[in-house]
């Protein structure tokens, strides 16, 4: 299977975007391109792109628009994109999304199809407290709502969970902000080409994950099943 409409997903921080577009990216066999993952492996690697991120992550910003389109244009010049690709946390801005606009005409993509996950505020809250994540292989877990089998150890290899240092309070605070001002916008961007689609995003992760293919499905032309 492929994606001849690449997806992208919206919301805000801890909307459920890495959750559901993991999901998505396998269900379609394409690559899931979470613009987070990779700056926090750069971080992580201390290559000069994660050398400039680093402070401007842990305080809730949002990364230059430059820095993140290099990378992503990057990504999308390997192989495996050929076929279609999942954005999680691209774009954030409309900047971005007129720079991926220009990317996705000159490689024949259709237009993407966009997902905004709504999700209320208290339940975005309670997701980033219970958030986990293997400081190994970065799975992702919820001690409220998706628990690994053993605390604080990886069901997947072992490694030790963490906290996010992004999903201490103050600085969840600072990442809603930049969502609203920045990334907001954005849904009235893709509004205006026809291309948002709202989805609710607080119920159980396999729910959200069927109406997700419905639309997604009938986005590309095809009957939806999971
Ligand atoms: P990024 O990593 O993209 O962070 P984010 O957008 O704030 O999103 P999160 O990763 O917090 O949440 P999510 O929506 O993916 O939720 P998840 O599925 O994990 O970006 C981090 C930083 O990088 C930014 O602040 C910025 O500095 C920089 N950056 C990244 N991209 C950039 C760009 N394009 N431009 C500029 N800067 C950029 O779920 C959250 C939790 O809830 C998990 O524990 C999960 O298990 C649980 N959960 C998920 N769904 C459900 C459900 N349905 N029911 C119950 N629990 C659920």
């Amino acid at each position: 299977m492929s994606l001849n409409r690449p997806v992208i997903f919206l919301g805000p921080p801890a909307a459920g975007k890495g959750t559901q577009a993991k999901r998505i990216a396998e269900r379609y066999h394409v690559p899931h391109l979470s613009t987070g993952d990779m700056l926090r492996d750069a971080v992580v690697r201390r290559t000069e792109l994660g050398r400039l991120a680093k402070p401007i992550m842990e305080r809730g910003a949002l990364v230059p628009d430059d820095l993140v389109m290099g990378m992503v244009e990057e990504r999308l010049s390997r192989p495996d994109c050929d076929g279609g690709f999942v954005f999680d946390g691209f774009p954030r801005t409309v900047p971005q999304a007129e720079h991926l606009q220009v990317i996705l005409c000159q490689r024949g993509f259709g237009k993407p199809v966009v997902l905004e996950l709504r999700v209320d505020r208290q339940t975005l809250l309670r997701r980033v407290a219970g958030r986990r994540t293997c400081s190994v292989g970065g799975e992702v877990y919820n001690v409220y709502d998706a628990p690994p089998k053993m605390a604080d150890v990886c069901d997947v290899d072992g490694g030790k969970l963490i906290q996010r240092p992004d999903d201490y309070p103050e600085v969840v605070e600072e990442r809603l902000r930049a969502y609203e001002l920045q990334t907001r916008p954005l849904a009235e961007y893709y509004s205006a080409q026809g291309v948002l689609e709202i989805v609710d995003g607080s119920g159980p992760m396999e729910e959200v994950t069927r109406a997700l293919a419905k639309i997604i499905d009938r986005a590309q032309g095809r009957d939806g099943h999971l």
